[in-house]
């Protein structure tokens, strides 16, 4: 964790006596409330500021980018060239925190096993490099009341640092090739991508649009959640996305975009997976709640991530149970799953008496996919004389067979004879 005060202790101010600050105040020309911002935010000042800083004070920019550890290129190298001498002050004051007993799982299916406990001790006994794919949904520090309790309302740097540790851990249980994708939101995600970027190599940042607080003065419409995606090593092990259908007009099933001359063009088997997802739905109504309260993820949304990062047979971690939705969608797929919720898993564990419902669901979604015109929309379209791959493709194929080559398009072959 960054210590409470760097930057105030940088400077040889005491923070708690407020004429000491507002003394720094006067002599750099930065005000209380500035410094106090720097302060509380281990932020690094830039420009004019940090030369005032350094000019005032007898600090030097590399030792207040140590003291609040803002490591750029130039610092991580020289921490590097020192890494045995670190290592030394370093081990003499880290403690080991040990897993405290051997957790047993909850609950138990064929394919998986539920624990009831922390994440970070169950990642603890769980050996490396051995699953291929984890997906984490931590809670977002919104100050959300969840069943468990939890405190969902830290300092950003107590969640960042809680974060960063059951990341390492899910990071060491990944193996290579595996897939990592974190779904946070993008004010997190961009923090977190920092730390794995030195970890896993980055694939992508989804962005799924599913608007989730109201609009705030001052600021752009809060919109979509991102979802990280990063594999261990250069390559995935995996790597199958779904093909989408192409996005309809909702009542008539018209076109939403004019593609000309490219009609004939679109693969019959849908439209590629971009890293934008539209078509996420938010699980809001009861017929689709597993739980009461805090967030609870599609089951659409893990189809589509287990679907493209994982094979039959794979096993799939999840830190964070929540309902369960990582962990009927890999079941219904035939993942094997571990899992686990400090909270209740009483919801997780019923949810799986009503798992041939969970199956329709997935297959309604299913049927939509890897087709240009799922059947319900071919059919509309067929009725309304739109076109559709068969259409394009007989007029072209009779357009081919019908062309007549007039005097001028024969002579160019002719002349090159
Ligand atoms: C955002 S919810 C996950 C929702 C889940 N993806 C779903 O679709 O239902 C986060 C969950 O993590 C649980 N949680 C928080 N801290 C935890 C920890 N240290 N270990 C295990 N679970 C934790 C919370 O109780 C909460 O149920």
């Amino acid at each position: 964790m960054k210590r409470q005060n760097a930057f105030f202790e940088a400077l040889g101010v005491d923070a708690t006596n407020s004429k000491e600050v507002t003394r720094l105040a006067v002599i750099s020309g930065i005000s209380v409330k500035k410094l106090r911002y720097y302060n509380e935010h281990h932020l690094m000042p830039s420009g004019t500021e940090l030369e005032k800083i350094i000019e005032t004070t007898n600090v030097t920019k590399l030792k207040l980018m140590l003291k609040l550890g803002c490591v750029d290129h130039n610092v991580a190298g020289m921490l590097s060239e020192h890494a045995d001498e670190i290592i030394t002050l370093f081990e003499k004051e880290k403690k080991q925190t040990k897993a405290k007993k051997r957790l047993q799982p909850v609950f138990e299916t064929n394919l998986g096993k539920l624990y009831h406990g922390n994440c970070i001790e169950v990642l603890m006994q769980m050996p490396s490099n051995s699953v291929d794919m984890v997906f984490a949904d931590p809670p977002f520090n919104l100050n959300k009341l969840y069943p468990s309790n939890i405190n969902d309302d830290l300092k950003a740097e107590q969640y960042l640092d809680w974060c960063e540790d059951w990341i390492d851990e899910c990071v060491r249980v990944l193996k290579f090739g595996g897939a990592f994708l974190l779904w946070n939101l993008p004010k997190w995600n961009s923090a977190l991508s920092n730390f794995l970027n030195d970890r896993l190599t980055f694939r992508h940042w989804i962005a799924t649009d599913i608007k989730y607080r109201l609009p705030i003065k001052g600021r752009l419409y809060p919109a979509h959640y991102s979802l990280l995606y990063y594999i261990n090593g250069d390559k995935p092990k995996t790597f199958h996305p779904d093909r989408l259908p192409m996005q309809v007009c909702p009542k008539c099933s018209g076109d939403l975009k004019d593609y000309g001359g490219y009609k004939a063009k679109m693969n019959p088997a849908g439209v590629n997976m971009s890293d934008i997802w539209i078509d996420i739905p938010p699980v809001r109504h009861n017929k689709y709640k597993r739980r009461e309260g805090a967030n609870e993820l599609s089951l659409k949304l893990l189809d589509r991530i287990v679907e493209m990062s994982t094979d039959e047979g794979d096993i799939v971690f999840d830190p964070f149970g929540g309902s369960g939705t990582t962990y009927m969608a890999s079941e219904l797929k035939k993942r094997k799953w571990i899992g686990c919720e400090i909270g209740p898993v009483d919801d997780i564990v019923n949810r799986f008496d009503h798992i041939n419902e969970e199956r329709e669901i997935l297959n309604n979604y299913r049927d939509n996919l890897n087709s240009l015109f799922p059947k319900q929309i071919l059919k509309k379209r067929e009725k309304e004389g739109l076109w559709t791959c068969e259409s394009v493709r007989s007029k072209a194929a009779l357009k081919m067979s019908t062309t007549t080559y007039t005097e001028n398009s024969i002579p160019q072959l002719a002349k090159t004879k």
